[in-house]
């Protein structure tokens, strides 16, 4: 089955031409359409202007009138801890009140209370909670979501989260097949679908396409307290060969920063990753200077994430190393830090990717157009910068930006309808959701 949007006012291709990545002025260039048409099945097969898609041959296909609506390529959330369990809403009232993120965690809480929630809870009730997060995500018009572990913190529960994280993926990846029965239908959304659109089945199982991130050297438990090494030790020598051997995670990814993992540290676990055909992710320079940028780019990472310390020295190393810098803005939003500094590089060259690092903790949401509202408003984005580094650059922080992460003929058919007639008003008419329908892999939801 092929499916037709015609009469798109704004349709929002963010053509790269087959590049892998988008940088500098060009991030401003979106490639937007009007009175666009795009025809998909699977894939995208063909993307023009409604006047040329009369002359199609369109047997076979469903025909969507999208007047007065935009289309975009579905974003990819190349950061996120969405397998958690429990709720950090008392710490985050705290928070509000004006205690610190440090100083929370060095009473045993922040990611510690994680810890203990994910150690307590059952696959069930992960699997249950992380799904209800995707399918919250793709609502607002995620269609590629990467999932870290790193609330485990022993070896049994960092595979039993990034299980999960692969229950996902198989949701994500065979969206029609039959699904694990612990998993429920997508509750039906309140707004009605326009009769241009045939109805969405009533039991929907679909979820975005799940990238997975073992993140083991997330923070070090307790009962490791008083010997880091030892627990470095049993990253590198236990959870990384069973990760590898069962297929569990395609990133590795380490937490590089004063007080978590020293670079040295990072260094050995993920030269180990890389042994092991992993590729390579770092949290870095979210609270000091300690070298993690330069780590990234010696050895190889996809991405460097965070970045709200970097200065023009880091910046041009990552660029130079052709590492992606992940922007986080729901992070410095809700710890009231400093945003990193988009605008300086953006104007060096970097490949500037935004992501919304949801988790309980430091940035609890999975919508990427609140993202990109706080990354315009408090980091000086411009929309077509944001919307380039929510889509093409946060696939080539996953490297698939090759499968998606724009609208060209060839790659998968993630697709979003926004009920608005320009991609600005994603942005501009912020804290609402405007998704009307969407597409993963041409599969409607
Ligand atoms: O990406 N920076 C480290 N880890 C998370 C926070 C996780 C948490 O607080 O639960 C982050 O911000
Ligand atoms: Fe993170």
């Amino acid at each position: 089955m092929k499916t037709l949007l015609t009469n798109i006012a704004s349709l929002v291709t963010v053509r790269a031409n087959g590049a892998p990545y988008i940088t500098g002025e060009a991030m401003r260039d979106i490639d937007e359409i009007l009175q666009g048409a795009i025809l998909f099945g699977d894939t995208i097969e063909w993307v023009g202007t409604a006047e040329e898609a009369k002359h199609l041959d369109l047997a076979d296909a469903d025909l969507i009138d999208c007047s007065g609506k935009t289309v975009m390529p579905g974003f990819v959330d190349s950061h996120t801890h969405m397998v958690f369990a429990g709720s950090r809403a008392h710490e985050f009232a705290r928070r509000v009140a004006g205690a610190t993120y440090a100083e929370i965690a060095a009473e045993g809480g922040g990611i510690l209370t994680t810890m203990k929630a994910v150690r307590q809870a059952t696959e069930d009730e992960l699997a249950a909670n992380a799904q209800r997060l995707l399918q919250s995500a793709l609502r607002h018009g995620t269609t590629t979501v990467e999932i870290k572990s790193g609330y485990g913190l022993d070896t049994e529960t960092e595979l039993k989260m990034l299980k999960i994280g692969t229950r996902c993926q198989v949701l994500g990846t065979h969206a029609q097949s039959p699904v694990p029965s612990t998993l429920s239908p997508v509750p039906s959304t309140s707004s009605p679908v326009p009769s241009t659109l045939s109805p969405v089945p009533s039991t929907s199982y679909l979820v975005p396409h799940v990238v997975r991130t073992f993140l083991g050297a997330h923070a070090v438990p307790p009962e490791w307290k008083r010997d880091p090494e030892g627990y470095v030790n049993i990253v590198i020598n236990e959870m990384l060969p069973r990760v590898a051997e069962e297929g569990l995670a395609e990133f590795c990814d380490v937490f590089t920063d004063a007080g978590f993992f020293t670079v040295e540290q990072s260094t050995r676990i993920l030269n180990k990753a890389k042994e092991l055909g992993l590729k390579l992710k770092v949290h870095a320079d979210e609270i000091a200077l300690i070298g993690a940028s330069q780590m990234a780019a010696e050895l190889g990472c996809i991405s460097a994430d965070h970045l709200e310390h970097s200065t023009i020295e880091e910046v041009r190393i990552l660029r130079d190393a052709g590492v992606v810098c992940t922007l986080l803005p729901g992070t410095a939003y809700t710890l009231r830090l400093p945003y990193p500094d988009a605008r300086m590089m953006i104007s060096e060259g970097a490949i500037v990717a935004l992501a919304t690092d949801c988790n309980p903790g430091s940035s609890y949401s999975e919508s990427m157009p609140t993202i990109m509202s706080i990354a315009c408003m408090n980091m000086r984005m411009s929309i077509e910068e944001a919307i380039t580094a929510s889509t093409i650059n946060g696939a080539a922080a996953l490297g698939i930006s090759h499968l998606c992460g724009s609208l060209e003929v060839g790659k998968r058919a993630d697709v979003v309808l926004y009920d608005t007639p320009s991609y600005k008003d994603i942005v501009y008419h912020y804290g609402v959701n405007q998704v009307r329908a969407g597409w993963v892999g041409g599969i409607r939801y």
